[in-house]
């Protein structure tokens, strides 16, 4: 058998390897949209082929064609390496740079098979957030990073290695674009073509950035949200006890939210109609109990709520129905929100009311213009069932997940009275935005490169102390943010979140993030650590511009612009990141985002801490400065405090006008 490093380096294989049968063990991608025309499909087999020697043609033309019209895309499953893929400690991956082979550890980090959510598709999660199109090109990519030296980048177009080019030591080792098109290319349906065709992909956000660190990132984000929408009606911990929050998803990112319930205390229901997502969150621990019939779970929330109890319950449902019954029962929902997947409404994010799981799962393929019809008059029953709560005091966000979006673009009643907003505020609207990103608190994270559950243990430590010296000559302002993520970095070990690569998630501003990445690198300087791996999701301050998202609590106008994610990704590369990407779609849907991340990494080296300053800086301050000039008034508050800290930085800042004057001019 081949040994891993051989495996590797040899790249393509130049005698085709056995064909492989496909493993119904696997959690597969589901079939996608038959979109091209004969004349297309034979492009897409053109395009496929340009890999291989023309004596292989006459085998694999055949088969890729099967794969096309069997799965929708040509995946070239015969070259799944016969390596096992995972994080592995860096000292094991071949190449001449450490910074190549940090990267080759992240992107096997996203193709674990514990960590991806569809790995013989290369999908890491959201159900279509690919790191690479096809097996070719994990091949080839990770020939070209164990080969390339530190005067060489390699360029990658969403998945496809175009290949290594001459630059120098401190420039990016890899600069990632995923899914860019023309803007007026940049339909739903233009992405299944580009994809099918095999010149697109869609990145999500840490998927085709090599930076996912599995189920932490989640259960961290949503426990900070959930905590400070709690906050917004509950002054302190006393009052939280006993207060029912109702929302749906048992999914990637939404089976989070039972434990991100327990974690802040409350009673939380959570309904999900597929029974499999079900069984996997209870089976993990991650929800309490499960409820299949309403009355039962009626009388369990009474109970709980008499006697305050912190618990987290599923509803194996439709969400439509728990909000109607509730709704009967005089149920009192203080906190309500949704994470079914409505970034994907027509093929199976969202399960229409009024149909079980199995008959709308029949209808999308058979009958997908009625199954529209479904699924926009149940948003116009669920909107209105949501309305009656929060007419009786529910305070109700948006997760994020384009519910409001969608529902109002079937007519459900969510408009404000001008026509223009949303009647609910978007989770960042309300709450991240204003309560973290305006300040500059945002996912930081880091991944141990050498494997070590001990590095990690030691990096906690380092960063809580940081924290923890920071802590006390920080404002007023912030004091809420650094004591939640004190008391998240002390609970880290515990609550045992790492699968996959040995990673770390807590929401830091810049300075936080700068001093604790100093620490780090002095750490490793001294011996004391391996080196480590620097990220972030890209869902920050500063990387991504998403009108319904993350740029939501922008009010200037500009909140359809994506030059901040355009510079950020730029100002990042030329400031010392060790790879850069930059996304198309992520999270809400292709065409409705721009979003960027950046991997560095920390060797011990001067040159490290140099980069680290100034990447760090940048990359939390752009947007800082960005969401001052939208007149956001914490984020004018931090830049202040920046270029104090900072005599080289220097921002315009927003004047702002006395809107009587305005009043009487149109
Ligand atoms: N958690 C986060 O940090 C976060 C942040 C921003 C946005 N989001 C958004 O949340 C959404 C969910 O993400 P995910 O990864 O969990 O997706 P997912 O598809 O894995 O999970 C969604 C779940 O909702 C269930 N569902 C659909 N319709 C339902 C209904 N009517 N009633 C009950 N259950 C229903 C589905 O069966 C599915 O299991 C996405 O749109 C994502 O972009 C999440």
């Amino acid at each position: 058998m081949i040994s891993f490093a051989d495996e590797i380096q040899q790249g393509i294989p130049t005698v085709l390897p056995a064909a492989k049968a496909w493993d119904p063990a696997v959690n597969h991608a589901p079939k996608r949209k038959e979109i091209l025309s004969p004349e297309e499909k034979k492009l897409a087999l053109r395009n496929a082929l340009r890999y291989f020697p023309k004596a292989q043609h006459a085998e694999l033309a055949p088969e890729f064609a099967q794969e096309l019209s069997t799965y929708g895309r040509i995946y070239m499953y015969r070259f799944m390496p016969e390596h096992p893929i995972y994080a592995r400690p860096i000292s094991e991956y071949p190449g001449k740079s450490q910074q190549a082979r940090a990267i080759m550890l992240m992107i096997q980090n996203n193709l674990d098979h514990r960590v991806a959510q569809h790995p013989h598709e290369l999908i890491t999660y959201g159900g279509n957030g690919a790191v690479f199109q096809n097996w070719v090109q994990y091949r080839l990519v990770m020939k070209y990073l164990s080969e390339m030296t530190d005067e060489q980048t390699l360029v990658m177009y969403s998945g496809h290695p175009l290949g290594l080019f001459p630059s120098h030591t401190n420039a990016p080792r890899v600069v990632v674009t995923n899914g860019m098109v023309i803007p007026n290319y940049s339909k739903p349906d233009d992405w299944e073509r580009f994809n099918a065709l095999g010149v697109s992909q869609y990145g999500q956000m840490t998927a085709g950035s090599y930076m996912y660190i599995g189920p932490q990132g989640i259960v961290h984000g949503t426990t900070i949200t959930v905590l400070n929408a709690l906050r917004r009606i509950a002054k302190n911990r006393e009052d939280i006890k006993g207060k029912i929050f109702v929302t749906a998803g048992l999914g990637g990112m939404s089976g989070a939210q039972p434990k991100a319930g327990n974690i802040a205390g409350v009673i939380s229901i959570t309904a999900e109609v597929n029974p499999k997502a079900v069984h996997t969150r209870h089976s993990q621990g991650w929800v309490d109990e499960v409820y299949d019939n309403l009355e039962a779970l009626c009388e369990r929330v009474k109970k709980a709520q008499a006697v305050h109890e912190v618990v987290s319950l599923a509803y194996l449902g439709n969400v439509v129905d728990i909000w109607e019954r509730f709704d009967a029962e005089g149920i009192h929902i203080d906190l309500g929100s949704d994470q079914t997947s409505l970034h994907n409404p027509w093929a199976g994010g969202y399960y229409p009311a009024g149909l079980s799981f199995n008959q709308a799962n029949d209808l999308m393929a058979a009958d997908p213009e009625k199954f529209k019809e479904f699924v926009q008059d149940s948003l116009r029953r669920h909107a209105a069932a949501v309305n009656k709560h929060t007419a009786k005091g529910t305070y109700f966000f948006d997760y994020g997940n384009a519910f409001l979006l969608e529902a109002s673009r079937a007519g459900a009643d969510v408009m404000a009275t001008n026509h223009i907003d949303f009647k609910y505020p978007s989770y960042v609207q309300d709450i991240l935005g204003p309560m973290c990103f305006d300040f500059g608190f945002g996912p930081f994270r880091w991944v141990c490169a050498s494997g070590d559950p001990k590095d990690l243990e030691k990096t906690d430590a380092i960063a809580c102390a940081v924290l923890e010296e920071m802590m006390k000559n920080s404002p007023e302002e912030i004091q809420q943010q650094m004591a939640d993520n004190i008391q998240w970095i002390k609970g880290a070990q515990q609550n045992k979140l790492v699968v996959g690569s040995q990673a770390r998630i807590l929401y830091a501003d810049a300075e936080g993030r700068m001093l604790i990445a100093a620490a780090f690198n002095e750490a490793i300087a001294r011996g004391e650590i391996g080196p480590v791996i620097l990220g972030r999701d890209h869902h920050d301050v500063s990387g991504t511009d998403s009108p319904y998202r993350e740029t939501s609590n922008i009010y200037d106008g500009s909140r359809f612009t994506a030059d901040m994610a355009i510079q950020n990704v730029i100002g990042d590369s030329f400031r010392g990141a060790t790879w850069v990407s930059i996304h198309n779609g992520g999270g809400v849907g292709w065409g409705e985002v721009i979003n960027g991340g950046f991997g560095m990494l920390l060797d011990g080296s001067t040159q490290a801490q140099r980069n680290l300053t100034s990447m760090l800086h940048w990359d939390v301050n752009n947007g800082i400065a960005r969401r001052n000039w939208a007149r956001n008034e914490n984020a004018t508050f931090a830049i202040k405090r920046a270029m104090e800290a900072e005599p080289l930085l220097k921002v315009t800042l927003p004047n702002l006008v006395d809107d009587q004057l305005l009043e009487d001019l149109f």
